[in-house]
């Protein structure tokens, strides 16, 4: 099996904090933010000003949306997707595989594979495996 090797790239107009981590293979578009102690897996997009502050955890190939912000010490799952704009409230776990829909306020912890929209945010129904959310 060939040893790959993937490009992490950073625009840099982006802000990331000293003790954050990065993992290989990640995009952060221009004025994404990563702020201290928090780890971004691998394979994982940050489009543009999306926030991720301090202590949180954003799996591998999960994805946040232009604007979506994630307050301190939150967990993003594996392959999750939070919307355009959304907001993630502080120390908030989120599973995998599930997509939060755009402008929504998760207040609460979320389970793995469904869709959850509005404000406070609400389950509307499950995922189904290998389920596009673009
Ligand atoms: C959540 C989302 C994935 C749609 O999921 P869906 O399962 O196809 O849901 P539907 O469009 O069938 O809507 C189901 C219900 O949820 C509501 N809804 C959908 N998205 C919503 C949102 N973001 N906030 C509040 N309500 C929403 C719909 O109005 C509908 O309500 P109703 O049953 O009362 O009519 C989609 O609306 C969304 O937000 N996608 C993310 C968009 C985005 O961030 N794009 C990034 C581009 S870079």
């Amino acid at each position: 099996m060939p040893l790959l090797r993937f490009a992490t790239l950073i625009d840099p107009e982006a802000v990331v904090a000293r003790s954050a981590e990065i993992g290989e293979g990640t995009i952060l578009m221009a004025r994404a933010t990563v702020a201290p102690q928090a780890r971004v897996g691998r394979h994982v997009v940050i489009y543009t000003g999306a926030i991720i502050e301090h202590d949180s955890i954003v799996d591998d190939f999960a994805s946040l949306a232009p604007g979506a912000v994630l307050g301190g010490g939150v967990k993003v799952g594996e392959a999750s997707f939070i919307g355009l704009g959304a907001m993630v409230s502080h120390g908030v776990s989120i599973g995998c595989d599930t997509v939060v829909g755009m402008a929504s306020g998760v207040t609460q912890d979320l389970p793995a594979n469904v869709v959850a929209v509005g404000t406070p945010a609400h389950v509307i129904r499950t995922r189904s495996r290998g389920e596009t959310f673009l």
